[in-house]
C-alpha cells in the first residue's frame, strides 16, 4: 500500500460525507482532485446529485470533465461542505495555504461553509509552520506592501513562473511569497498581514476546521475530528 492508495482512499472517505442535494465548495490542489474524482464516481454509480462551486480553474476543469453541475459565487452562502487541501498544518491545526495561488477564494469559501474539511498527506503535518507565506497583493500597492512585510520581519519574493514572468492570480493580483521563519503565533501573523492595506489575502489560515484527513505513506488514512 502506498501514499497514492491512501490519497484515493482519503478522497473516497470524504466523498461519503456528501449528501444528496448538497452544495459543495471545492478547494484546489491534488488532494481535492482525488476527492472530486471519488465524488464523481458516486454521482455515476449512485445517482447522487450535488451542486459544486470551484475556487479555481484548476479544480473547475476537473469537475467539469466529470460532469459536475457547477455554480457561481452567488451561491457561496449556501455551501454545506467545503473540502480543501493545505501546504502545511501545525500542531494546533493552523495552516499555510496558497501554494496554488487560490487562497483568497479558499479563505472565503471555508469561512462561508457549514462544514469544513481539510485533506492532506502526512508530509504536510508538522509542529510549527515554516513555509513562505503566500501574500496576495494588489499590483499598485506592491512597493508599499513589500516595505510593510519587511517591517514585521518578513522577507518577500515575487512569485514567478518558470521563465521568470510574474505569476498572476485568477483575481489579477501578484503573490509575494514571504519568509517568516518558524511561525510561533499564526493568529497574530494572520491579523498583522490582513491589516496591511493592499493585501488581498494572506495564506495563514487559523479558523476552525471540523475535520482533518491525513493520508499516510503506509496507505492508511487518519481522520482527526475537532
Ligand atoms: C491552493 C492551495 C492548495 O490547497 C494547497 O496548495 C495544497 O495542494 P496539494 O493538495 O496539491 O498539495 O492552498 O491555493
Amino acid at each position: 500500500m502506498s501514499l497514492q492508495d491512501a490519497m484515493k482512499k482519503m478522497g473516497e472517505s470524504v466523498s461519503s460525507l456528501v449528501k444528496n442535494g448538497y452544495v459543495v465548495g471545492l478547494g484546489s490542489g491534488s488532494a481535492v482532485a482525488a476527492f472530486v474524482n471519488a465524488l464523481g464516481e458516486r454521482m455515476k454509480k449512485e445517482g447522487l446529485k450535488v451542486t459544486a462551486i470551484p475556487t479555481s480553474m484548476q479544480i473547475e476543469l476537473i469537475a467539469e470533465s466529470l460532469g459536475f453541475v457547477l455554480e457561481r459565487y452567488h451561491r457561496i452562502n449556501d455551501i454545506d461542505i467545503v473540502v480543501d487541501g493545505a501546504d502545511q498544518i501545525d500542531s494546533m491545526f493552523n495552516m499555510i495555504k496558497g501554494g496554488g495561488g487560490a487562497h483568497h477564494r479558499e479563505k472565503v469559501f471555508i469561512e462561508a461553509s457549514k462544514k469544513r474539511v481539510i485533506v492532506a498527506d502526512e508530509s504536510k503535518y508538522l509542529k510549527y509552520l515554516n513555509r513562505n507565506v503566500p501574500v496576495e497583493v494588489s499590483i499598485f500597492a506592491r512597493h508599499f506592501v513589500w516595505k510593510r512585510l519587511e517591517a514585521i520581519g518578513g522577507k518577500p519574493k515575487v512569485r514567478t513562473l518558470e521563465k521568470g514572468y510574474p505569476y498572476f492570480t485568477e483575481n489579477g493580483n501578484i503573490i509575494l511569497d514571504t519568509e517568516f521563519g518558524e511561525i510561533k503565533d499564526p493568529p497574530k501573523l494572520e491579523s498583522q498581514l490582513q491589516k496591511i492595506p493592499g493585501v488581498v489575502a494572506n495564506g495563514v489560515f487559523t479558523m476552525k476546521i471540523n475535520v482533518f484527513f491525513k493520508a499516510k505513506n503506509n496507505g492508511t488514512v487518519e481522520k482527526i475530528e475537532r
